[in-house]
């Protein structure tokens, strides 16, 4: 028994923040922002917007989509850096609001790549027969810590969720086939929230020093996203005995379009065959991979049995590839 993607949906609020706004921030420019990560807007929560109403409408869609009653779903898991509260999590919080009782729910923390750990934990579950069908979100409101004075990073990031809905399948070529996940904790310096954790609590050196918002050697990151993309998209292809030319499409985290143009390059996969929308959202984190799956899925993208990749990586550092045949 394997999982199958049954059903998919995203939400990003309604304000649009363009690059122009931007430049009125802090000194960049369009040009700039935009042949460096190939972002040209970003959308922002509003202010009574917090991760779980993002997570929530993303999760209605998904669940309509899969044509699933909220009150039937047995596991919420959602990827997030940007919880509510620091608990409870914001997988029970969606759960009430669901009017759900079944669901055992919880957050992870993977950041960038949080979705699609949280897609390979649920799939552990409904491809073993544990639950009958799990829904899965990415959700962050990485606005809310971001440093707006800050022009290497307030330039990068979005608002948004994403959400799937994992059923069983025993039909033969269909669902999610290799997930292989990786994390090098020596390199938590490169981008992270500093403060206002147990290390570092909220207080005002914390609030004055600005580290209660995202800090990122951008370089680095840059080098290390590459490689380890690279890396793992191979490693999975390989276990799934597929070679870069099998893959049909391509769910990409949406970080940077340089990164992933010199990724596919590595990799020999067309920048085609990769659904792309930084543009118009930015890096919206944990809900990156499963808004541009839905994006890709109504658009009509996807045949049953076709083979996708999907790939993200993010903040630990924490990454992952996976196969799945739609
Ligand atoms: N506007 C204009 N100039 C800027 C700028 C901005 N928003 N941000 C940085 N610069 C300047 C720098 O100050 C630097 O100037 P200097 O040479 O005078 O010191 C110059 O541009 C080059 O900076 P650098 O950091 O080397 O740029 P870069 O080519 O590495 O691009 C990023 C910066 C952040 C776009 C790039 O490193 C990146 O995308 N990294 C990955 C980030 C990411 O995806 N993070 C999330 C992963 S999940």
């Amino acid at each position: 028994m394997r999982s199958l993607i049954a059903g998919t949906g995203s939400y990003a609020p309604a304000k649009i923040l363009t690059n122009a706004d931007i430049e009125k921030l802090v000194d960049t420019s369009d040009q700039w922002i935009v042949e460096r990560t190939g972002i040209r807007q970003r959308h922002v929560a509003a202010p009574e917007e917090a991760t779980s109403d993002l997570a929530l409408a993303a999760a209605r869609r998904a669940l309509e989509s899969a044509k699933l009653d909220p009150a039937d779903v047995e596991m919420i898991v959602v990827g997030t850096v940007t919880p509510d509260y620091q608990f409870p999590s914001v997988a029970a919080v969606v759960q009430g609001k669901l009017g759900n009782k079944k669901a055992f729910a919880f957050d992870l923390t993977a950041a960038c790549a949080g979705s699609l750990y949280a897609l390979s934990i649920a799939d552990r579950f409904v491809s073993t027969g544990a639950v009958k069908n799990a829904l899965v979100i990415g959700a962050d409101a990485l606005t809310r810590i971001t440093d707006w004075t800050d022009r290497n990073t307030c330039i990068l990031f979005g608002d948004g969720a994403g959400a799937m809905v994992l059923r069983p399948t025993d039909e033969p070529g269909r669902g999610v086939l290799t997930t292989r996940l990786h994390t090098d904790g020596s390199l938590v310096s490169i981008l992270l929230m500093p403060g206002g954790g147990s290390r570092d609590p909220l207080s005002q050196k914390v609030l004055d020093e600005r580290s209660h918002f995202v800090k990122m050697n951008g370089r680095e990151v840059f080098k290390v996203a590459v490689r380890a993309l690279v890396e793992s998209c191979r490693e999975v292809l390989a276990a799934e005995g597929l070679t870069p030319a099998d893959v049909k499409h391509v769910i990409a985290h949406q970080a940077n379009k340089r990164i992933l143009d010199a990724t596919l390059e590595r990799l020999e996969i067309p920048a085609s065959r990769c659904w792309m929308n930084l543009e118009k959202y930015g890096n919206t984190s944990a809900a990156s991979v499963p808004m541009t799956l839905d994006e890709a899925n109504r658009a009509g993208w996807f045949q049953p049995g076709d083979p996708i990749l999907m790939m993200a990586i993010g903040g630990g550092m924490a990454w992952g590839a996976s196969i799945v045949r739609w």
